[in-house]
């Protein structure tokens, strides 16, 4: 995976009708921690990583890169949406092609917030490199991440199994004129 290279970065934050899409700042390292520490959240993502080692490594101002987008609900964030490029997919219909990633703290499941965000970044994305389809992969166990994908727009391209487990691979088509 690499990331959306030539865009404009950091981007205008994205306000939706509840919550704010942006980059990453140094206020967001204690909420990333938890996030990347948390063994709800990485159920289906091969499992968390430990706290003390993620305390060490994790610089100020965590993922700043294009296409790490932090979503903030009240000022505080309450999860992470990836844009990349999965220039090294092991799936030849994904390979090149951009990826959505999505994590949110258990805290933030079942309010629609996922789906708010995620829908703010693929419309930023469409803005900043249009006419590209987004590829996205999760466990087809993973039934949040699923309907998530469904809601969004994905269809199913093909499962697979890698990682001890069924992957799902769908695709979302660029938006058309008369969308
Ligand atoms: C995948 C994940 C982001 C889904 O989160 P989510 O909160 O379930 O997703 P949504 O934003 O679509 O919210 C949907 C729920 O909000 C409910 N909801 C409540 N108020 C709502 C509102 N105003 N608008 C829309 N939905 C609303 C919906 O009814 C739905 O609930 P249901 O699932 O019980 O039917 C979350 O489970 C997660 O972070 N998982 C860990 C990371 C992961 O596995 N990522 C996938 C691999 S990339």
């Amino acid at each position: 995976m690499e990331d959306l290279g030539a865009v404009v970065w950091p981007p205008e934050p994205v306000r939706t009708g509840r919550l704010v899409v942006r980059a990453s700042e140094i206020r967001d390292r204690a909420a990333f921690i938890e996030l990347l520490a948390s063994p709800e959240v990485h159920a289906y993502l091969g499992g968390p990583r430990p706290r003390d080692e993620l305390e060490r490594e994790m610089p100020g101002a965590p993922e700043r890169w294009p296409g790490s987008f932090v979503v903030e609900l009240d000022g505080s964030m309450i999860g992470q949406i990836l844009l990349r490029r999965a220039t090294g997919h092991r799936r030849p219909a994904a390979a090149g092609k951009i990826d959505l990633g999505y994590l949110f703290l258990p805290r933030a499941w079942g309010f629609g917030y996922a789906a708010e965000a995620c829908a703010a970044a693929l419309g930023w994305l469409a803005g900043a490199l249009p006419g590209e389809p987004v590829v996205l992969t999760t466990q087809s166990a993973n039934v949040g991440s699923m309907r998530l994908a469904a809601k969004l727009g994905f269809t199913e391209v093909e499962r697979f199994e890698a990682w001890g487990a069924e992957q799902w691979l769908g695709m979302r088509s660029p938006a058309t004129p008369s969308d």
